[in-house]
């Protein structure tokens, strides 16, 4: 009896969760009413503007209603039907900004505001999160459901909420990056940072430099650990993995994202990253020998603190003025492709050795008085910036463009932590926080022996921690942030899903919702709401936060053990003796000894009796190299 009334609790604790507000990022405002608004079939919703941007973004929003098989009207003819009404507010509410809204679910209505479309957009995200999580189900009607009536109002705390997609070491097609920005815009994202260039593959058509897709978007195929165990083309092997975006695909494209409140800020990486662009056009190097478009073999040697040294050149000659042309002729028709305010031009990781060896490149510097290679990465980037400038955009780049003195108007993205970010603040530069320690969502998120592993990691908690402001630093001059996803091992997009999911989550509600609403134990219990809506929607997400992370360390020359997990109401059953860990066994209570011998670490993480996460085996020669690390 006991355990049925705790059992019984826990499953209304959850319902009211469940009905209460599980929207993310979780909203500025929102409380309950006694209200409750019931769709029986059919809704009516009326549009009271006729601003082209909300009629557009409210049709598909009236479009995915009927696909679950509800009726809709556009106004209600009979008294019984329930309406959503939207509405611009006629004078400006400086509290919701451009992309605030306030909802308020009533008996009979729902009333949507804003100022601007972009708030409309939101609104109807959050309105969608409200639904039952089964509205997430293409192969299931939902016609008939109560929503529980409540107010909101809401606005973001950044202007600045990206997430990033390279699809330079992987390609991904048009439908694919249509569903990532699509699921994007459900959490509130506001920017698509599009990696469209690097050393494994150019993948924007230009016309009037046709061999950077005909050469520089395939690469020979190959299989294995990135930059380490794949083979180098062979002479004559055709290049036959890759593909490219035709300009009318880019179009396409942008208009999709502006359809969901997404502006795409293209990224064409340079001077450094340029492989791809030179095997194409060689003539752009100091070395101007042929090049190969990177398959991902093993081309640079690091020796740690971010020093490497590059074994194929990759750089554009930033001494030769047809590197100019070039770099004019990309962003010009770039900028006519996207409407957005920013090109971002890389600039990451250059390696300047080429550059430090080539006689003209250390006359020209002479020449130009430029004393080392930084201050003739800095010249280049300047040059970028005017040309960049010259066709009406801005210029956006990683925090490298600092070195050797940073150009007039660039903005700054921070991703080797937030020291470039507050260096630029400093200098009075916007900045966009998007530091490896927070924000780098091709790191490993569980324990190794079921992930894959890469260069670090990066946990959904430690995503949850991520503060954009730094201390000393004016708030004014951060945009926001951004999560990035980097593909040299993430060949799919289901993968980048798992990947990207729930951590965009974190950093989402990191960049919308007030600092002082953030809470762990409240998010968690969400994240939970909306593994269901993923399931429902057959996409993946990462349930790694549900796994026990495991520390082990020495103690006494004894190996100890420690279990933990972040999410309430769970508890770790394990075994050391080969055996399956069962609910009835061994329930982690505080750090234990993991014995001598031929055995594995085994982990399973339980609610209310039922087996959650993923069984852990860790052997425990594996345990041993992990105490000694
Ligand atoms: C970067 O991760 N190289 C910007």
């Amino acid at each position: 009896m006991k355990t049925f009334l705790k059992v019984l609790l826990i499953a209304i604790t959850f319902q009211i969760g469940y009905t209460q507000n599980h929207i993310i990022p979780k909203p500025v405002n929102f409380s309950l009413t006694k209200d409750s608004f019931e769709i029986n079939n059919r809704i009516a919703i009326n549009i009271q503007t006729d601003n082209q941007e909300v009629i557009n973004y409210t049709h598909n929003f009236e479009n995915f209603l009927i696909k679950k098989g509800i009726q809709v009207s556009s106004k209600s003819k009979k008294n019984n039907i329930g309406t959503i009404i939207i509405t611009l507010l006629k004078d400006f509410n400086k509290e919701l900004g451009n992309e605030g809204y306030l909802l308020d679910i009533k008996k009979d209505k729902i009333l949507l505001s804003a100022n601007k479309a972009s708030g409309i957009f939101n609104g109807l995200q959050s309105l969608r999160q409200l639904f039952p999580s089964e509205i997430e189900n293409n192969e299931q009607k939902l016609t008939s459901f109560n929503l529980t009536g409540c107010q909101i109002k809401d606005y973001p705390r950044f202007k600045w909420r990206g997430l990033h997609l390279d699809v330079s070491r992987h390609f991904f097609t048009v439908e694919e990056v249509k569903t990532f920005i699509d699921k994007m815009s459900q959490y509130k994202f506001n920017v698509f940072h599009w990696h469209l260039t690097d050393d494994e593959g150019w993948r924007i058509e230009i016309k009037s430099l046709p061999k950077l897709t005909e050469v520089g978007a395939w690469r020979v195929e190959r299989f294995g650990d990135f930059g380490k165990e794949r083979p180098y083309p062979k002479p004559d092997e055709k290049a036959t993995y890759g593909g490219f975006y035709t300009q009318e695909e880019i179009k396409e494209v942008v208009q999709y994202a502006l359809d969901r409140n997404i502006t795409i800020v293209p990224e064409i990486d340079m001077p450094g990253h340029s492989m791809a662009a030179l095997a194409a056009y060689p003539d752009l190097s100091t070395k101007q020998e042929p090049k190969f478009v990177n398959p991902g073999s093993k081309f640079s040697e690091w020796y740690g603190n971010g020093v490497f040294k590059m074994l194929i050149e990759n750089t554009l000659n930033p001494a030769d003025e047809k590197v100019y042309d070039f770099v004019d002729k990309v962003f010009t028709e770039v900028a006519q492709l996207f409407p957005g305010d920013y090109i971002h031009m890389g600039g990451d990781e250059c390696y300047k050795g080429f550059w430090e060896e080539d006689e003209k490149v250390q006359l020209f510097m002479k020449e130009n008085d430029l004393s080392n290679s930084e201050e003739l990465q800095s010249y280049f980037v300047k040059r970028v910036e005017s040309i960049i400038k010259s066709k009406g955009k801005k210029l956006i780049g990683w925090d490298e463009i600092l070195e050797g003195g940073l150009a007039e108007d660039a903005t700054v993205m921070s991703w080797r932590g937030m020291k470039g970010g507050i260096e630029a603040a400093k200098l009075g530069h916007h900045v966009v926080m998007s530091p490896t320690t927070y924000s780098y969502l091709d790191y490993t998120q569980g324990d190794h022996s079921v992930e894959n592993v890469i260069y670090n990691d990066l946990s959904l908690e430690t995503c949850y921690s991520f503060e954009p402001i730094p201390e000393n630093t004016d708030p004014q001059y951060i945009l926001g942030g951004q999560g990035n996803v980097w593909t040299e091992k993430i060949a799919s997009m289901p993968f980048v899903f798992y990947m990207t999911y729930p951590r965009a989550f974190a950093l989402t509600e990191t960049l919308w919702s007030p600092k002082e609403l953030k809470n762990w134990n409240d998010f968690i219990v969400r994240v939970e709401n909306h593994f269901t809506r993923f399931e429902n929607a057959h996409l993946n997400i990462s349930k790694a936060v549900l796994d026990p992370v495991i520390t082990v360390y020495k103690k006494d020359d004894l190996l100890m053990c420690e279990l933990k997990n972040s999410v309430p109401n769970t508890e770790i059953f394990y075994t050391i003796n080969n055996t399956y860990p069962m609910q009835f066994g061994l329930k982690y209570q505080e750090p234990f000894v993991i014995p001598e011998g031929n055995l594995s670490l085994r982990t399973q993480t339980f609610r209310n009796g039922i087996p959650i996460g993923r069984s852990l085996k860790i052997h425990r020669s594996e345990l041993e190299k992990r105490s000694s690390k």
